[in-house]
């Protein structure tokens, strides 16, 4: 946009008003605006006998604000452009702007991938030509990123400056997909089969079964080919398998001298898997192929559920426990791992829970606060805290039981979900499950792919699931 391209336009504009800022004035006012935290436009009002001379359409330094029909609803301070949005004043500083823009220019329409660099952009960048029509928002740069031609415009909606949203998976843009918690008798409800068939071949009944992943943290694949390479099929059609010490999948069989206690026959208490690594696998599968010992119940409870009854019933042991890390080892001769994490893992803004760290058979001895001698007071406190959240992953009213048959596979949160196992006679029969890690990015992923493709069947009802 040049001047007389300019006037052109406020010639072709004639009958509508607007407003023209100066640069010292516009400063003036953002700093009374900081002042006053509210900022207001600085209005030109026109009258017929006062046609502003052309130069007056732009600030001293060359901007020009093109009138449209939603008057004085743009301006700009120091480094920062307000945009009025039904009368709220919005601030933006232009050089996140120029960061922002979307154009096929700065973004490849392709790869998705910026094309330019944040530190490329100069550190005064001004705009020569800026259009708000309460819409949409297109800014002409005066002195752009070396390599841009003039022509180049970046353009916004303006609901996308509003709520740029950086992260889809985040749990505030899309609050009915959040963890729906649960004790026994609401599993028993709302427990998710789908077989194996509909899991691997019907998109429908694939996203309504991870919609229900996402929500309860649990669900059921059955009638599944007797095969091996099963867990796999299912883990992958979810995400890549996370490979791990125990192999990229792995068999849950009673071994002598087993250096994991789920290698043996004995009772295993709830816990999660791999607390001692830097990042636990979310997802897990476990594959019944042979299960005909008398025993070997699989049990599962949803500590998100205990967490916040402690929260409600316990606030200060719910701070406590997610403020204090527990250690977590796994410590063997080939391999040596150990990781500190709190029970209750919050969101550091929104408090938020994320995940729960549960795995009493892996604990290391408990960390020190500050690496100086224990506290007997902490101490004592700190066990009483874990205790009264123990009972209530333990309680039966908390515990969804039941006996895998072979062909039936269980996926579940492990970040959310605990788990555990009765003892069972290995005497007599025989008990294999095959077992897969899935992580939760891949997971995310999944969801928010199957979200879009069919949000028909996204669209979760705890009357009909
Ligand atoms: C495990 C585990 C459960 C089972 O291997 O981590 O929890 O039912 N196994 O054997
Ligand atoms: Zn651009
Ligand atoms: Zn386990």
């Amino acid at each position: 946009m040049n001047f007389t391209r300019a006037s052109r336009l406020l010639r072709q504009k004639s009958t509508s008003s607007y407003r023209v800022l100066s640069y010292s004035v516009a400063r003036n006012f953002a700093a009374a605006a900081s002042r006053a935290d509210v900022p207001r436009p600085l209005l030109y009002k026109r009258t017929k006998s006062q046609v502003p001379a052309r130069r007056e359409l732009c600030t001293s330094d060359g901007v020009f604000i093109e009138p449209t029909e939603n008057k004085e609803n743009v301006w700009l301070g120091s480094g920062e452009l307000y945009l009025l949005d039904n009368k709220k004043p919005i601030k933006l500083p232009l050089a996140y702007l120029r960061d922002a823009c979307l154009c096929p220019l700065c973004k490849d329409p392709h790869s998705k991938q910026r094309t330019f660099r944040t530190g490329d952009i100069p550190q005064n960048i001004r705009p020569r030509w800026i259009k708000w029509d309460g819409k949409e928002l297109s800014i002409k740069w005066a002195n752009d990123i070396p390599g841009y031609s003039t022509d180049h415009t970046s353009v916004w909606t303006g609901d996308y400056l509003k709520r740029p949203i950086f992260n889809t998976h985040e749990r505030a843009h899309s609050p009915d997909d959040g963890p729906l918690l649960w004790g026994q008798s609401r599993m028993n409800r709302l427990q998710h089969w789908v077989s194996f068939e509909d899991y691997v071949n019907d998109d429908h009944a694939f996203t309504v079964a991870m919609k229900n992943l996402k929500r309860m943290g649990l669900i059921f694949v059955k009638d599944i080919p007797e095969s091996r390479e099963m867990v796999e099929k299912i883990a992958t059609r979810m995400g890549p398998l996370r490979n791990t010490f125990y192999g990229s999948t792995f068999d849950v069989r009673t071994v002598p001298q087993a250096k994991n206690v789920a290698y043996t026959n004995q009772f295993l208490g709830f816990h999660m898997d791999l607390m001692y690594m830097n990042e636990p696998p979310g997802y897990q599968l476990l594959h019944c192929l042979e299960n005909s010992c008398s025993g070997g119940e699989s049990l599962f409870g949803d500590s998100f559920s205990a967490a916040h009854a402690m929260k409600m019933e316990a606030p200060q042991m719910y701070q406590l426990l997610s403020e204090h890390c527990l250690g977590y080892e796994y410590n063997h001769e080939s391999h040596v791992y150990y990781n500190k994490r709190p029970i209750f893992e919050l969101d550091p803004v929104t408090k938020e829970l994320l995940h729960v760290n549960y795995s009493p058979p892996f604990q290391s001895s408990i960390p020190s606060p500050d690496g100086r001698d224990h506290d007997v007071r902490f101490v004592s406190k700190l066990v009483h805290a874990i205790k009264t959240f123990t009972t209530k992953i333990d309680s039966t009213s908390a515990t969804f039981e039941l006996k895998l048959a072979p062909g039936t596979c269980v996926i579940f949160d492990n970040r959310r979900i605990v788990h555990a196992r009765r003892q069972f006679n290995a005497s007599k029969g025989s008990r294999w499950l095959a077992g897969a890690y899935v992580d939760t990015d891949a997971l995310l992923s999944r969801f928010a792919v199957c979200k879009r493709q069919h949000p028909e069947a996204w669209r979760w009802n705890e009357a009909t699931s």
